[in-house]
């Protein structure tokens, strides 16, 4: 039974010696020393053995037993040892070399404009509404009292779904929208994008942004209309920008009037960007036909109100000097970048 033990204990090493992994490991302990194993088989034999020989052999099979045992857990940590670092090889990160350059995305310049144009009206009290692009004739030409020979109706213009939907091709249907949801007093602003059937040049675009703002209360008139505007401007274009109220003509608005601003590059004195009129045109306001108030519910005879509109893209391009409303819709890096802060 010594020589047994013996031959056990010699080939288990050279066992040992070519386990490589856990598993493997594992299975050698049990092959070994498992309730089946090699060593319980040798100590199931004792009874054979002369009685006197029994203890003696029995302290001897332990021995052997905590020697493979010792030797199976030394292994395990080789083992882990050796897995450790692999993994420490394998994730090794070269902190010396230079990073990646992490490019930071910025706000597009025409929504640099819309976040200050809302900053300011909601400075003054305006709220922000909206509406869909998508919107009906009755909305964005009915209510607005445009009637159907109105020039603004031609087919050229506008990109009709069928007799009832339409693009929209300004903001204005969402003040006639505020209007038949809410009472007076209305004080909003709404932003969004319009489209009309223009060839696409240097000025025109057949998708852009308007803004539309509406007021109406008992007793508004065109001072506060002028009152707001002459803010306004001052306000997004600096504390010494001058309004002109220009008579125009809107069908929704009765006065109607445009609003030139002074050339802020040439102070007024006439320059190539104004066109040397030393003035910009910059929105279209007016006080609301009494038939668009009645329209949407209002009464005309007690309340009155003064609506505006301007393009995103135009007050854009004029407070960065881009030349070409292209630019903001092409997403040109080259072109994006420069407003980068
Ligand atoms: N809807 C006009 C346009 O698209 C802009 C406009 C002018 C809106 C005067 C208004 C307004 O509300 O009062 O050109």
């Amino acid at each position: 039974m010594k020589e047994q033990l013996k031959e056990i204990q010699v080939t288990f090493s050279q066992r040992l010696r070519e386990v490589n992994e856990m598993q493997a490991l594992e299975n050698l302990r049990v092959e070994y020393l498992g309730k089946t194993g090699v060593l319980k088989e040798i100590l199931r034999g004792m009874g054979k053995l002369p009685k006197e020989e029994r203890p003696v052999m029995g302290a001897h099979a332990n021995e052997v037993r905590d020697a493979l045992e010792e030797a199976i857990e030394s292994k395990r940590q080789e083992l882990k040892d050796r897995q450790l670092d692999a993994k420490i090889a394998k994730e090794w990160i070269d902190i010396t070399l230079p990073g990646k350059k992490i490019q930071m995305g910025h706000p597009h310049p025409s929504t640099l404009t819309t976040r200050q144009i809302i900053d300011v009206f909601h400075s003054m009290g305006f709220v922000l509404e909206d509406g869909p692009e998508i919107d009906t004739v009755a909305n964005n030409f009915d209510a607005l009292n445009s009637p159907p020979d109105h020039p603004s109706r031609d087919l050229s213009d506008t990109f009709y779904f069928d007799e009832v939907n339409l693009l929209r091709t300004h903001t204005s249907p969402v003040q006639v929208r505020t209007m038949m949801k809410q009472k007076p007093p209305i004080r909003m602003i709404s932003i969004g994008r319009c489209f009309r059937n223009d060839a696409l040049d240097a000025t025109h675009s057949p998708m852009f942004t308007q803004c539309e703002g509406l007021v109406v209360d008992e007793g508004i008139t065109m001072g506060d209309l002028k009152g707001t505007l002459e803010q306004f401007v001052k306000l997004l274009f600096g504390a010494d920008t001058k309004s002109v109220f220009r008579p125009h003509n809107f069908p929704f608005t009765e006065p109607s009037a445009e609003v030139d601003i002074t050339c802020f590059k040439c102070k007024g004195a006439g320059c190539r960007f104004c066109s040397g009129s030393g003035a910009i045109e910059i929105l279209g306001c007016g006080m609301v036909h009494p038939q668009v108030l009645e329209y949407c519910g209002i009464d005309s005879e007690r309340y009155t109100g003064f609506a505006f509109g301007m393009g995103i893209e135009r007050v854009t391009m004029l407070r960065y000097e881009i030349d070409d409303i292209r630019y903001l819709f092409e997403n040109d890096q080259r072109f994006s970048r420069q407003f980068r802060r």
